[in-house]
């Protein structure tokens, strides 16, 4: 697979275009909004920069206007366009009848079934998910969905280039809302925002308590690994406490609802959990891409026992 294909070029798209142009790959590029796919070239040589690399690699990226010359000759399109069912449903078909028979088609959705989105698409057994995380050129993990429709083999294609590219890939083999990482993340958020919402503490001291705790041991020790260290039988007595006492609203929070209805959205408004300047908001981010590119370039491998997850 030599041809990369890659549709909407916001946050996620112009990321995965680059991780694909600095291994060399040709990418191709859609986004119906001229300014944010002429802006696709300088965001990822400023992301290149902030890392220290050769920015020459930007000139394997094209940029196209329309999705049909995009498309036309890929070998696999992801796709990141907004995070609506039915505009992903028309993307779907529309790239399964102008891409070459055998080009794989992965949604870059973060929780929305892939079977759902490819209910409209021709010959749906080339549709997968690929769900990547955000920024995709510094997070290592891709999770690869199969859905009920999906062709194993386009499966083994898709993490076969993913690796090659560097990913960790991990074979997902259910089609289940939110994949699994995010239904581990928002597991965790549910319980964050309860917490809060009951008083037990602030916002603040909830994001210490995991900054400083279980957070630091989970990039080496993940919870299953973590649960086989403490020994089933005091996770058994734990659980047997605890589950009942836990958040399990099948419903978003109450106060999350009243927040977002009040414009309270966090950085982007200056007020959320939180309250934030533009300063203090960019002093995080920058913490954090420093955070995740110190981890690439120690070339940590801690993390290699995910790739065990093959098909
Ligand atoms: N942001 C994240 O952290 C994250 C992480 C993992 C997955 N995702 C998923 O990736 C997808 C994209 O998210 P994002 O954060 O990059 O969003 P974004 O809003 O930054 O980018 C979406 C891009 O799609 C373009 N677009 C709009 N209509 C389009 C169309 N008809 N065809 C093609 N492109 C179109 C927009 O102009 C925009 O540039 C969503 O499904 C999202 O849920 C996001």
């Amino acid at each position: 697979m030599e041809k990369i294909s890659v549709i909407g070029a916001g946050l996620m798209g112009h990321g995965i275009a680059q991780v694909f142009a600095v291994k060399g790959y040709d990418v191709a590029i859609h986004d119906p909004f001229p300014d944010a796919l002429a802006s696709v070239p300088e965001r990822v040589r400023a992301n290149l920069r902030s890392l220290g690399y050769d920015e020459s690699c930007v000139e394997k990226i094209s940029l196209h206007s329309t999705l049909k010359s995009a498309v036309e000759e890929a070998d696999i399109v992801f796709e990141a366009a907004p995070e609506n069912i039915a505009l992903k449903q028309d993307l779907f078909e529309q790239m399964s009848t102008a891409t070459p028979a055998g080009c794989i088609l992965a949604s870059n959705t973060s929780v929305i079934p892939i079977g759902q989105v490819a209910a409209r698409a021709e010959n749906p057994g080339r549709v997968l998910g690929t769900h990547w995380w955000n920024p995709p050129y510094l997070i290592p993990l891709v999770e690869v969905i199969q859905a009920p429709c999906t062709d194993l083999i386009h499966i083994e294609q898709c993490m076969g280039l993913l690796q090659r590219a560097g990913k960790t890939a991990v074979h997902v083999k259910r089609d289940v809302p939110g994949f699994v990482g995010n239904r581990l993340q928002h597991a965790l958020w549910r319980e964050a925002i309860s917490i809060v919402e009951a008083g037990i503490c602030d916002a603040e001291t909830v994001d210490l308590v995991v900054k400083n705790s279980f957070g630091m041991r989970l990039p080496i020790l993940g919870p299953l690994e973590n649960a086989d260290l403490v020994g089933l039988d005091l996770t058994l007595a734990i659980h047997n406490v605890i589950l009942r006492h836990l958040e399990a609203s099948p419903e978003p929070s109450p106060l999350l609802e009243l927040y977002a209805n009040q414009q309270r959205l966090g950085m982007k408004t200056g007020k959320g959990f939180m309250e934030w300047t533009p300063e203090s908001a960019q002093q995080v981010r920058d913490r954090l891409t420093r955070y995740l590119s110190d981890a690439i370039h120690r070339g940590e491998s801690f993390r290699d026992g995910a790739v065990k997850n093959k098909i």
